[in-house]
């Protein structure tokens, strides 16, 4: 295949826990090209990681970054780029992403809170972030669907046959 649209070769996007980073780094090494993460490029222009700009600045200001880095990173060519989880939020980066080649994670709750880290452990501390992620999940759902050219189930799977079914679309 191959869209003739400029821009990255394939943009991923999905809850945490959808495999994201992992996914696209397996396309990146198949087709010899470059693992862009736009989580990363927040982090180098602020020069401290994600959960020190939310203490220090708010997550709007991070949101605002992330809006920005989003914007520069669409331009580039070659690369396949993974976005944070809550970049859909931006009504700006959804105009933006129209065009490209988005393909969305899907992923169901329990196993993103397992990838996550929120397994089946102490319910009692980890019960109420689970439901936060399910509530933000379900919040988030329409809006990966709105962007997304293809939608690839995870669930059980393992990240080379996500990538490889990826691939036979490019
Ligand atoms: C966020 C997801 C994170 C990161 C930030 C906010 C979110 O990226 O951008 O912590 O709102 O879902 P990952 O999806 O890579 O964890």
């Amino acid at each position: 295949g191959g869209s003739s649209s400029r821009g990255p070769v394939v943009v991923l996007v999905g809850p945490p826990g959808s495999g994201k980073s992992t996914v696209a780094e397996l396309i990146a090494a198949k087709l010899g090209k470059a693992h862009r993460d736009t989580d990363a490029d927040v982090e180098n222009t602020a020069g401290k990681p994600i959960s020190d700009i939310f203490v220090d600045s708010g997550e709007p200001a991070f949101r605002a970054m992330e809006r920005a880095a989003i914007a520069a990173a669409l331009t580039a060519d070659d690369v396949v780029l993974s976005l944070g989880g809550g970049a859909i939020l931006d009504a700006d980066t959804r105009a933006d992403l129209a065009g490209h080649n988005v393909v969305f994670l899907d992923v169901s709750v329990g196993e993103a809170a397992k990838r996550v880290g929120l397994g089946v452990a102490r319910p009692l501390l980890l019960g109420n972030v689970r439901t936060q992620l399910k509530n933000l999940m379900d919040a988030r759902r329409p809006l990966y669907a709105e962007v997304a050219k293809h939608t690839v189930s995870t669930d059980g799977r393992a990240p080379e046959e996500i990538a490889a079914e990826i691939l036979e679309h490019l």
